[in-house]
């Protein structure tokens, strides 16, 4: 089973509309490989001109939260309906910062998954384990729990269309990787986590990312392993010149 490799860029909250702009326009053409499918998930307020800026070209954009319901008095969020009604194609649920600072649990991760797919726009869903959860050994055991939470009630077919980002809490923005090694370990052992929910032709669609600290100079060496289908990266997708070589090797 061969799959397109992702790399999507998370801008966090980073980049005023017309610097997400003038960044467009430096990737445009450069961050466009063949074979390999470009993402980047902007903040709200650049969605729009992003959108816009990338018609016509193979970068898809993304959006970094989205919330369960269409409409509603839920002061300060964006719906699926919104996010869809913009052009938007991809939406990140569940990242660790979410879960941490605005109390996302398994359960609302789920129902913005589900809600995504309600309005066509594909999720990447973070999972991943804290420091202390590492070094206690249950980094599998949370990965585990995260990923059966977030693909609760999908349908097979969107199951498959998930993208999963793995991302170890301790390797975001910190510089400290986990070696290619232990993510593909973690990586495989997600895929046979969605084997067991669904079955093997299932899994063997799903895209599973890597994510936390991964620049250009590394993200080969996650691509190189059997399960790690892209990346999820934060820092090192800020600058263009970066941002193009993390899609260059991605090749
Ligand atoms: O969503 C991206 C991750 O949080 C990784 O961030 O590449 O800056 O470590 P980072």
């Amino acid at each position: 089973m061969s799959r397109t490799p992702i790399i999507a860029g998370n801008w966090k909250m980073f980049k005023t509309v017309s610097e997400a702009t003038s960044f467009f326009a430096e990737v445009k053409g450069k961050a466009e490989v063949a074979g390999v499918e470009s993402v980047i998930c902007a903040p709200f307020t650049a969605l729009p001109a992003l959108v816009e800026a990338a018609k016509g070209t193979t970068i898809a954009i993304g959006a970094q939260n989205v919330h369960f319901e269409d409409n509603g008095a839920f002061t300060g969020e964006i719906s699926g309906l919104m996010l869809k009604d913009l052009g938007v194609k991809y939406v990140i649920i569940g990242h660790s910062e979410r879960r941490a600072y605005f109390g996302e649990t398994d359960e609302i991760v789920n129902k913005k998954t589900a809600a995504a797919f309600k309005h066509g726009l594909t999720p990447i869903v973070c999972v991943g384990e804290k420091l202390e959860e590492r070094e206690a050994g249950a980094t599998k055991e949370v990965c585990k729990v995260q990923t059966e939470g977030a693909f609760q009630g999908l349908s097979a077919e969107q199951a498959a269309e998930v993208v999963v980002a793995y991302e170890p809490i301790w390797a975001i923005g910190t510089g400290k990787s986990s070696t290619s090694e232990d993510a593909q370990d973690v990586i495989g052992y997600i895929r046979s986590v969605i084997a067991g929910l669904y079955d093997e032709a299932v899994a063997a669609k799903v895209r599973i990312q890597y994510g936390g600290s991964v620049k250009p100079n590394n993200v080969s060496e996650y691509l190189g392993q059997a399960d790690i289908d892209g990346a999820l990266v934060g820092g090192a997708s800020l600058e263009p010149a970066s941002y193009i070589a993390l899609i260059e090797g991605a090749k």
